[in-house]
Parts: C-alpha cells; structure tokens; sequence
C-alpha cells in the first residue's frame, strides 16, 4: 500500500511575484492531501472524499483541461507530465478547502506525483506539478504554491527565491498564531484576471528589464503606461516587503510584520488591483481587532482568503494554521 500526502500552503507575503522570478514567504500547513492505493495497471483510478465522482484516466492522456469531473484535470495534468509506467488504484482524502487560496489543487498534484512513484529531487517534483497545475486549469500560474507543498518544514515559513528555487527556512516565532479566514466570494475572475496580470509584468519587464532586479522604485519612471507602471509598483514594493517580513520575523519584531502585510494589501489593492471590497472589509474587520499585527489578501485574490498574524486566540473564526512538514509517500 503506498501512501502520499502532501499539505496545502498559506502565503503569508509575496504575492504575485513568483511568475517574474520573485520572493514569496509561504508556509505548508497541517491540513492537506492524502492518496493511499496500490500502483499497477494501465489507469488511474480514484475516489475522493471531496467529491462524489470518481475518476478513471488512461495513462496515455489526452488534453487534462478536458476531462471530467473537473477535479480529475490535475491528476490528469500530472499524469501527462509523468507518464508513469504503471496505473494506480486508490483513493483521496482532503481537509483542505476547495477554492479558498490554500493550495488545495498543488497539494492534490504533488500527493498524486508522489503516489505515481515520481523519481527525481523536490525542484523537479514542484516544476512538473507546476506545469501540471497550467496544464489542467490553463492558468499560467508560478511555482510557489507547489514548492511550498514539496519543501515545507515544521515550525518554519519558507523564503522562496522562485528564480532559483531556493528555499530558505524562517522560524515562525512560538508566541504568534497564523489564521486565514475565508472571504465568502469565490475566486470567479481569478484566471482571467491572473493571466492579464503576468501579460502586463511581462510588457514591463520588456521596458525595465527584470523586475526582481529592480531594488528602486523610480526605474520603474521609465514605463509611460500607467497601469503597466503601478502593476510592476507592486511586484518591486513586494519584493522588498518580503525580505523586510523574513528580517522582521527573525528579530520577532511582530508588529514590524503586520505592517508590511497591511502594505502589501494596500499594494495588491491600489497597485495590482487584485482585490474585492468584500476582502478589503476582511483585511480591515481583522486589522483592527486587539492582537492582531496584520492581515492581507492571500493567494491569487479576486476573492479566496485573508490571511492574519495575531497572538494565539486573538481570532475566534477560520483556519488556525500550523507551519508543518512538506509532503512525504511511504510504503511500495
Ligand atoms: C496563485 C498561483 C501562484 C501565485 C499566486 C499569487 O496561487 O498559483 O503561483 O502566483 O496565485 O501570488
């Protein structure tokens, strides 16, 4: 019996800077994916406990986009990315939230590529179930998501440099409690939106050159576009934000951090306009409750989660996250 899980991720800063090769600060989180099964055959075959229809893929898969239900695109993704010799036969147990901004579709991945019998290190695992995650839902989305569910490490954030794959440990400090509260909206534009933002990154960095290069704002002077401009604003201010979060956390200087994410939520909604007022609400219900040191936006926006840092019980509703371990498979 193989067993593979793999947990999902908050990101605590960072946002919208792994796609030009940026810094983010996630953290892998107690709740995940877990597939138990046995490999074998020429299909893959599961059932989960998030949804009723169960899935049944060849191994020579078409297009993953493509086939039903929804939930088997990124098994499928994976399944085309791997080209596994072997089927596999089990099942997919989840306590992530679906669509909320918590990974649940990277933690789904990496526990399938892991089940299938992957070979190779963790960058390569989080790169093929990057590119599986694109495959399935057409989105151009970075590496953070799957990194962060293949490098995570208990009791630390993780700094990603998502140019090198570079993942550094940042000690969550013992007095602090992370807790993500969903919005009620459903990330509805996430995709369109998400994809029009790398686009206009993209246009920037053609005028700038590369945008994690950039530690001085004023370059940015030489966009004329003013959309262009603010959109790349907020990539340079974030990178900044997150080497100024991972310094503040290490000299547990908590208020320090709850200010950077209040910036950085200003960014996300002024500069990258990412946000909805329904999170804008969130950010500020929870910014201004006793104990709290900040909160922002995380995940891709248009809808999903807020993320906070508070003392332990300052937030009485949501997901209460523990930094945990990075996704593992035991058993043959
Ligand atoms: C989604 C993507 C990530 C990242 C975030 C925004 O979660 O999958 O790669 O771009 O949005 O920071």
């Amino acid at each position: 019996m193989i067993r593979a899980s793999a947990p999902g991720r908050v990101n605590l800063i960072g946002e919208h800077t792994d796609t030009t090769g940026g810094l983010a600060l996630p953290m892998a989180i107690q709740l995940g994916t877990v597939v138990t099964g046995e490999r074998g055959g020429d299909r893959v075959v599961l059932t989960s406990d998030a949804d009723d229809e169960p899935l049944d893929l060849p191994l020579e898969i078409g297009d993953p986009a493509t086939v039903s239900p929804p939930w088997a695109r990124y098994v499928a993704g994976v399944v085309a990315e791997l080209r596994p010799a072997a089927g596999f036969t089990g099942s997919v147990t989840t306590d992530l939230p679906v669509g909320a901004g918590l990974s649940s579709s990277a933690a789904l991945e990496v526990a399938v590529a892991l089940a299938l019998g992957f070979d190779g290190g963790p960058r390569e695992l989080a790169l093929a179930c990057q590119r599986a995650e694109r495959r399935a839902s057409g989105v151009p989305c970075g590496v953070m998501d799957q990194l962060a569910s293949v490098a995570g490490v208990a009791g630390h954030a993780l700094l990603l440099d998502c140019a090198t794959l570079d993942a550094t440990t940042v000690a969550i400090p013992a007095d602090v409690e992370i807790v993500a509260v969903h919005s009620g909206e459903s990330r509805s534009l996430a995709t369109s939106a998400y994809a029009d933002r790398r686009a206009t990154c993209a246009a920037a960095e053609r005028i700038v050159g590369p945008l994690r290069d950039i530690v001085d704002v004023a370059r940015l002077d030489e966009i004329d576009d003013p959309v262009v401009r603010r959109r790349a604003r907020h990539v340079v201010s974030e990178n900044e934000r997150v080497r100024a979060f991972a310094a503040a956390l290490q000299a547990g200087d908590l208020q320090v951090a709850g200010d950077l994410m209040a910036a950085s939520h200003a960014s996300l909604a002024e500069d990258f306009e990412v946000s909805t007022a329904g999170l804008d609400a969130l950010v500020a219900d929870l910014s201004a409750r006793p104990a709290v040191f900040g909160a922002r936006l995380t995940g891709a926006g248009f809808g999903g989660c807020a993320v906070a840092l508070c003392r332990p019980g300052a937030i009485d509703l949501g997901w209460r996250l523990r930094p945990s371990a990075g996704a593992s498979v035991a058993g043959t």
